[in-house]
């Protein structure tokens, strides 16, 4: 891989948006307004938001004008066919439904193949996939390997699954209690993390022996393509969309957010080359998402996905959107702040755990850093730990703590820059540095489910 500093950017900028940074005073009353929770939050009283990548991309020139030809036919819109061509030509799958988002697909999957009782078993499953599994009975299980969990461990593909893990659940549940296996490309929930080509065949092989079908949450699916490119042997030479395409030779079928590497502000699809699953999957999707060739989107935004995913496979693309988030990684090490090492594809996820070792996790630190950040530079991150997905044990009525208490710096897609990058690091490297007067958080209200989204803090 390149270093940053030998190339610069593949595009040049021909509309901004202005953005301020406001003053501590104003961050401060901000804060205390929205129960210091960043989600309650107008964003125009962000600077810099690193909330999510997903529909927060910057669509290019070609994807602008995209959006003046749309077709807007109820059924049949050019755009559907243009877009079922290119994720055919892509990721080879002949079976194209646009849904309005990655969970739309979801819903359809799960109510496809989930039966009350079955096991789903996957990596790391995002958390609207836990949802709908749940939702129809099931139980999602995560058998990412054990350095996944390991947020100072280096590994190459840190969203691997553990193959012995997986044999040993097909053994113990066997296969009619095992709805599906669903890999997560890049895997979000532990940090962006690659899945490596060698671990998708061989899972994928594992599945055909028992005759259990694999599907991909293919979000990302290009950031992973990269990194097998970067890292995995026999790669190098090839391009993305042959890499994607081999990926996908793989699976029998793929849930997609078109919101990450779509490259647009809206849209998800399903798809597969099972004649009879895509009938099924019709069926469902003319009563939750619209008709087949639109699902619940516009004929422009058809579009503007079909042209997105031809321009995500760009391998300097890649090399930059990858490359600045292993640049604010090195930044934020720089600064003294612990990390999720190596980076993932889309953020750097910071280890609250390592960074305020004086506060228990009751004491919400990941929570707290996120506050901080905001009131230091104006910057939104997001809370993946106690807020997000602590809970109360419904037996003995105590708090479950997760495993990883982590703060997510997502990157939107093209649209900040370095010296973006840059603030975002010195902030985080000025709280690394008054760190014990940091005193965390307490709960004063919660909602009954995702509490995380709606919930009110105080500091402690
Ligand atoms: N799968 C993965 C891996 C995701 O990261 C997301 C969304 C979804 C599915 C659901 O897609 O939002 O289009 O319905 N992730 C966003 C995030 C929300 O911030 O990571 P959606």
């Amino acid at each position: 891989m390149r270093k940053r500093s030998e190339y610069a950017e593949p595009y040049r900028i021909k509309m901004v948006e202005l953005i301020r940074q406001t003053s501590r005073s104003r961050r401060e009353e901000v804060l205390r307004e929205a129960g210091y929770n960043v989600f309650n939050i107008p964003s125009q009283e962000v600077y810099i938001d690193l909330l999510t990548d997903s529909g927060t991309s910057a669509m290019s020139d070609n994807q602008w004008a995209g959006l003046m030809i749309g077709d807007e036919a109820y059924a049949g819109s050019k755009n559907f066919y243009h877009l079922r061509d290119t994720v055919s030509e892509l990721l080879g799958f002949k079976y194209v439904l646009p849904t309005h988002q990655g969970r739309g697909a979801e819903n359809i999957l799960t109510t496809m193949l989930v039966k009350p009782g079955d096991r789903v078993l996957g990596n790391m499953h995002f958390d609207t996939t836990e949802g709908h599994i749940r939702l129809k009975g099931g139980e999602p299980v995560n058998l990412v390997i054990k350095e996944g969990y390991e947020t100072a461990t280096r590994h190459p593909f840190k969203g691997n699954i553990d193959t012995g893990r997986l044999r040993e659940e097909i053994r113990r549940y066997g296969r009619d209690r095992i709805s599906f296996i669903n890999i997560t490309i890049t895997c979000n929930s532990n940090g962006g993390q690659p899945v490596s080509m060698a671990n998708i065949r061989e899972v994928s092989a594992i599945a055909r022996e028992h005759g259990i079908k694999v599907f991909f949450d293919a979000a990302r699916f290009a950031e992973n393509a990269y990194f097998i490119k970067e890292r995995e042997e026999g790669y190098a030479n090839k391009t993305i969309a042959e890499i994607s395409r081999e990926m996908f030779s793989y699976a029998d079928g793929c849930t997609m957010s078109t919101k990450k590497d779509g490259l647009v502000n809206i849209g998800g699809l399903f798809a597969t080359n099972d004649e009879a699953l895509y009938r099924t999957a019709g069926q469902w999707g003319i009563v939750y998402e619209g008709f087949l060739t639109y699902g619940g989107l516009a004929g422009r935004d058809l579009e503007a996905m079909a042209r997105g995913l031809r321009e995500v496979v760009d391998e300097a693309y890649l090399e930059d959107r990858i490359g600045q988030v292993g640049y604010l990684g090195t930044r934020l090490l720089e600064e003294g702040v612990p990390i999720i090492e190596p980076p993932g594809g889309h953020g750097v996820y910071v280890d609250a755990k390592r960074l305020l070792p004086h506060l228990p996790q009751s004491a919400f630190p990941a929570q707290a850093i996120v506050a901080e950040l905001y009131l230091e530079a104006g910057v939104r991150a997001v809370e993946l730990g106690t807020a997000a997905f602590g809970r109360k044990d419904e037996k003995t009525g105590e708090q479950v703590f997760p495993e990883l208490e982590l703060v997510r710096l997502a990157v939107p897609r093209r649209v900040y820059t370095d010296r973006h990058m840059d603030v975002v690091a010195r902030a985080l490297g000025a709280i690394a540095g008054r760190k014990d007067k940091i005193r965390g958080m307490k709960l004063v209200y919660e909602a009954p489910v995702l509490r995380h989204f709606t919930a009110r803090f105080e500091p402690l």
